[in-house]
Order: C-alpha cells, then structure tokens, then sequence
C-alpha cells in the first residue's frame, strides 16, 4: 500500500482545525479567573485628610479594576486613570493587586459607600465604607455670650455645636469643683445644652464652660462670664467694743456687693471719717464682690466713745453697719477690744438691706461659703424681722457693758 505525502498532508491539517478549535476553551480553562482576596476594610477618616480606599484582587489578568462611588453611580478611576473631574481623586496599585483609591483633603460630602469593580463578564464588585468625623465646633448662635443678672432671677445658658458624630456638651465651673442647682443641690458638671440656674445668687458669679467632645480630638470649650448684680450688704462681727484711753483700735465690717462699691465711714453725724494722723480708713477686696473695710484709731481718746457707721454704695443701693465704741479701763492684760462673752450664746448680727429695712441673719462661721447658704433660706429671701425688739436687742449689750463698767470702776474704787 502506497502511502504518499498527501495523507500525511491531510493529517495535519486535520490536527490543525481540531487545534484551533480547541485552544480558545483551553486558554480559559488554564488561566483563573481574577477573585477578590478579602472584603474592603471600612475607613474612618477627619475631615481634611487622606482617605485610602483599599481593594485585593486576584489574578487579575488583562482585566481592569474600576472604583466608583455608589450613591451617584459615578465611575472614579478606571485602572490606572482617574475618570472624574474631582482633582482630589487618585489611584494608585501595586503589582496590580492591591488597588488604593486616594481621596485627598477629605469633605464631610465624601462620606458613603464606594465599589470597587472588575470588568468580568458579569462583573464581579465589592463595596466599602468611608466615614467622615469632625471635631466639634462650637456655634456662636444660639450659643450665649457674657451674661448679667440681678440676683434672684433665672437664667438658661445655652451652648450648641456642630460635629460628626454629634457632640455631647458638658457644662462647668471655672475654678470650682461644683455648679449650683435648685434647691442648693450641687453638682460636678451638667449634661446637655442648655444650663438651667435658677433664682441666681451671688455665689452663682464666675465662668461657665460650655465641653463640646464626640470622640474626635480636639474638644472645645467656650467661656461664658455670668455676672450677678446686687445692691451692697453688711455683715459686722463685733458691733460693741470696749476700748480703754490710749490704745490703738481697729473697727471691721464685711461688704458685699456687685459692681463694686464705694465704702467709706462715718461718725455719729454723719462725718466722712477721712485719712488722717488719727484715723487710718483701708478696705481689701477679699473675692470677687467681698470686701473687707477696715477703721483704725490710732490712739483712742475720749471723744471717740460713740457710733461708727461704714456704708456701702453702688449703683443699686446702699446700705451701713453700726459699731459702737464704750470705755473701759485700762487694767493691763484684762482690757479686750473683743467682748466676746457678751456673743457667747448669740452669734447674730444686723444687716441693713435696704437703708429702712433691717433684717437679721444668722451670723456667719469663718466659712465665707456657708456664709451665704446659711443667709438664704430656701426661697432666697431673707426672715423678716421685727425691727422695734432689733433696736431693743441690739443697744442690750451696750447697757449691759454700762452695767459692768459702773460695778468695775466702783470694784477698782474700793
Ligand atoms: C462598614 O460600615 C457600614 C456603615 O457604617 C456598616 O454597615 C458595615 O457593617 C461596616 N462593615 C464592616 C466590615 O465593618
Ligand atoms: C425661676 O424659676 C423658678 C422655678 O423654676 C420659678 O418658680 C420662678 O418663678 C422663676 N423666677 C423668675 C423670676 O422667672
Ligand atoms: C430649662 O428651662 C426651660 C424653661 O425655662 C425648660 O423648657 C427646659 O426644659 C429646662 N431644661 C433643663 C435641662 O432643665
Ligand atoms: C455622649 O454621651 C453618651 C452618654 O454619656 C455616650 O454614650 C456617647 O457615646 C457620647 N457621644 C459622643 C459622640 O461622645
Ligand atoms: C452660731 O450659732 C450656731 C447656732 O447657735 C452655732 O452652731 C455656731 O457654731 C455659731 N457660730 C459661731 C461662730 O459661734
């Protein structure tokens, strides 16, 4: 049997058809298909920085990876090139398997969902989230500015800020560990925008600052000052002092009053006690709207027996206090300026609220804070009092004193 080249011919050619056929299916069963390696990390991001958006792909091939943002169906970059108009956007790969997108100083408007896509028939996507967090700002409106309150009326301070997540405000007091609430109840700090304080006192005077934080550094504070306003008062420790010929003497009383007051002294008459060889007048402003006002008397004499006032007045009264000055004798160590034993059971004292309207309260310890707790009652008003048994009740240690002298100096007689 014969057998020519032109079989051999035939053989091939057939091989050839079945080849190419073929080899297209063979192709896609040898290369794999490019799969996702790990599902997109979520990315929180403040406002104004870089956000990388990161995609893991396998086997990519000579397929392309595209990242679009999903709520408005926008194609980003495609591969290597950046498709939007939005010159914040870049893209960037290494050994084309991880696939970054950039999105430079970042807005809050760049918060959402983004896709990252590969052209496979059908497609293969995955999605990831971008946060956007802002730290917190705090508004000038509504939020308030210094305040100023006369002293028994209510005021809300309000504070609001803007922030992502939104911000939780705190309220405190400057350089005080406690904000006083209703009902003398005490507290570190309050939650929420809005300070509610009610029927102000003076103890209610200083900074507030309004704590803005949601977790996003830095928080912010602002300061608002509340300012309380209120006529002047009196308080007087020793009313009565004996003072023998001779000695040097220094009368006290406590102001307080906001603004500030004008404080000074006088005698019986109504003399203004000025600086002088014999009387030296001083006042020290102890806090905020408490002064000290100081008389000394050089070297007492017979004609400074007698009634002292200090007064204090500002724009929304006045008021005074009375001293009394009786002698006694000079017996060495015995002589006191104090006569404490006549406030040994009875630490009361007067105040003069208003110039024909006297009232009493309850004498104050050397707590300058209890001071004022223990001067209002629950209503922030002070006790009435009967101002005819006042005058009685107050001239009672003078005649009293007149008493001891009397029996003294007829004792030193005999
Ligand atoms: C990514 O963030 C979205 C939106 O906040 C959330 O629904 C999703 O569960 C987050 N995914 C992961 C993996 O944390
Ligand atoms: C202040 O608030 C208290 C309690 O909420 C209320 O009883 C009082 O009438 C208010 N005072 C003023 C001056 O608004
Ligand atoms: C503050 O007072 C106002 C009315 O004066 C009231 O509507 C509000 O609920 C109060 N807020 C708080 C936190 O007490
Ligand atoms: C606000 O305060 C609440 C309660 O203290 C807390 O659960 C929440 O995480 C805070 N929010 C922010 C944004 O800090
Ligand atoms: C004032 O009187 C009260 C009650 O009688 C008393 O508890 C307090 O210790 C007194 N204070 C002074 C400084 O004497």
């Amino acid at each position: 049997m014969y057998t020519g080249p032109g079989h051999v011919l035939v053989a091939i050619a057939i091989a050839l058809v079945v080849a190419s056929a073929v080899s297209p299916l063979c192709g896609e069963l040898i290369v794999d298909m490019p799969k996702f390696a790990e599902p997109i990390t979520n990315v929180t991001v403040p406002v104004g920085r870089e956000a990388t958006i990161v995609c893991i792909v396998d086997d990519l091939g000579s397929y392309k990876v595209a990242w679009l943002r999903v709520d408005t169906q926008t194609i980003l970059t495609i591969h290597n090139h950046v498709i939007t108009k939005n010159h914040r956007i870049g893209v960037s790969h290494s050994d084309h398997r991880t696939w970054h997108i950039h999105i430079k100083e970042v807005r809050e408007s760049d918060k959402g969902w983004y896709m990252c896509q590969i052209n496979t028939d059908p497609m293969k996507s995955q999605l990831g989230f971008l946060d956007i967090v802002v730290p917190p700002d705090i508004l000038d409106y509504p939020t308030s500015t210094d305040m100023n309150v006369r002293e028994g009326n209510n005021v809300s301070l309000r504070c609001a800020a803007s922030g992502s997540p939104a911000p939780n405000i705190t309220w405190r007091k400057e350089g005080s560990d406690f904000i006083r609430l209703e009902r003398s109840q005490q507290v570190h700090n309050v939650e929420g925008p809005v300070l509610n304080l009610t029927r102000i006192s003076r103890s209610h005077m200083g900074a507030y600052l309004c704590i803005a934080s949601n977790g996003v550094p830095p928080s912010v504070s602002k300061r608002i000052m509340l300012v309380v306003n209120f006529p002047p008062m009196i308080w007087i420790q020793n009313q009565l002092i004996g003072a023998f010929i001779g000695q040097s003497l220094t009368l006290e009383c406590l102001s307080e009053a906001h603004p500030k007051s004008i404080n000074y002294w006088t005698r019986e008459a109504g003399e203004i006690i000025a600086h002088g060889e014999k009387y030296e007048p001083e006042e020290f402003v102890t806090e905020q709207y408490k002064t000290r006002m100081k008389l000394t008397i050089k070297s007492v004499t017979a004609e400074d027996y007698g009634t002292y006032k200090c007064l204090s007045r500002n724009a929304l009264g006045d008021t005074d206090g009375t001293i009394k000055i009786y002698q006694v004798a000079n017996n060495g160590a015995h002589s006191t300026t104090r006569p404490k034993h006549r406030y040994k059971n009875r630490n009361r004292t007067r105040i003069r609220v208003q110039s024909n309207d006297i009232r009493d309260s309850a004498f104050l310890s050397k707590d300058e804070n209890n001071e004022l707790q223990t001067h209002y009652d629950d209503e922030g008003e002070f006790e009435e009092y009967d101002s005819g048994s006042q005058t009685l009740i107050a001239n009672l240690p003078l005649y009293t004193a007149i008493i001891v002298c009397a029996i003294t100096l007829v004792y030193v007689h005999e």
